[in-house]
């Protein structure tokens, strides 16, 4: 396992956001997140990332209890998060944003890994000196992921990626999630969209308020009823 979490409690003042959480999460594949709104999952991917201190628990990644351990040192050891809302700089290019992502980065193929992503998503390429704010939702939310993977993650965490977007550029957001998990990066997906992550996904854990109640491989949720009833709404 790539990551693992044990008996994770992460508080609010006095009251717990996640109450004593298990989790693990397999290299190279495609983990999802499911849970309402409430139900702790930014929480999660925040204390995954050093936002927030858990009040309990161990994280076990790569061998390591990174538990409690600053940001920065979090980040370096290959832990991202592609945080809920569409954080790019409105103000920079396309580029730029693209080049911020790699700020950590001493390596000589910054260059390289943009013109990739240029490639992977033209539509990145084509605005490369046009202000970002300037992008649709669906495609500042393209360019939230490729900035989040120009740091090079060996786990990548996507908190809602297809939160507020039409039901047609949902589906272009997922074909980039799936896309990118074809690199090999160990992704642990969020979303309120279930029946969509559940059909790219390898394996998913159900989130309800602090808990986690299910957890399977992604075909056996998918075929769920109790699931389907709780989280398959929409019909998309
Ligand atoms: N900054 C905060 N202060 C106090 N309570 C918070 C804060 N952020 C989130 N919460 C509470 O923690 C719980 C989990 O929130 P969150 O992790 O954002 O859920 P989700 O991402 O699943 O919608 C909710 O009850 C929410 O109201
Ligand atoms: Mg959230």
């Amino acid at each position: 396992m790539l990551l693992e979490i044990k008996d994770l409690v992460v508080k609010y003042g006095q009251i717990s956001a996640l109450n004593g959480i298990s989790l693990s999460v397999e290299e190279g594949k495609l983990t999802c997140l499911l849970g309402a709104n409430g139900a702790g999952k930014s929480t999660l991917v925040k204390t995954l990332s050093g936002i927030m201190k858990p009040a309990k628990g161990e994280i076990i990644f790569n061998g390591e209890n990174i538990a409690g351990m600053p940001m920065h040192q979090i980040y370096k050891k290959g832990i991202t998060l592609c945080p809920e809302g569409r954080r790019i700089f409105p103000q920079q290019t396309v580029y730029e944003n693209l080049k911020m992502g790699a700020y950590n980065r001493r390596d000589n193929e910054i260059q390289a890994d943009v013109e990739k992503y240029y490639e992977m998503f033209p539509i990145l390429g084509e605005r490369k000196n046009q202000k970002a704010g300037l992008l649709s939702g669906g495609e500042q939310q393209m360019l939230a992921i490729c900035r989040a993977l120009m740091g090079r993650p060996k786990f990548l965490m996507l908190d809602e990626p297809s939160m507020g977007l039409a039901p047609k550029i949902v589906k272009e957001i997922f074909n980039t999630i799936n896309r990118i998990r074809q690199e090999g990066i160990t992704i642990l997906l969020i979303e309120q969209n279930a029946k969509q992550a559940l059909k790219i996904a390898d394996y998913g854990y159900v989130l309800d308020v602090g808990y986690i109640t299910m957890h399977d491989s992604a075909e056996k949720l998918y075929q769920n009823e109790t699931l389907q009833k709780a989280y398959f709404g929409g019909g998309q």
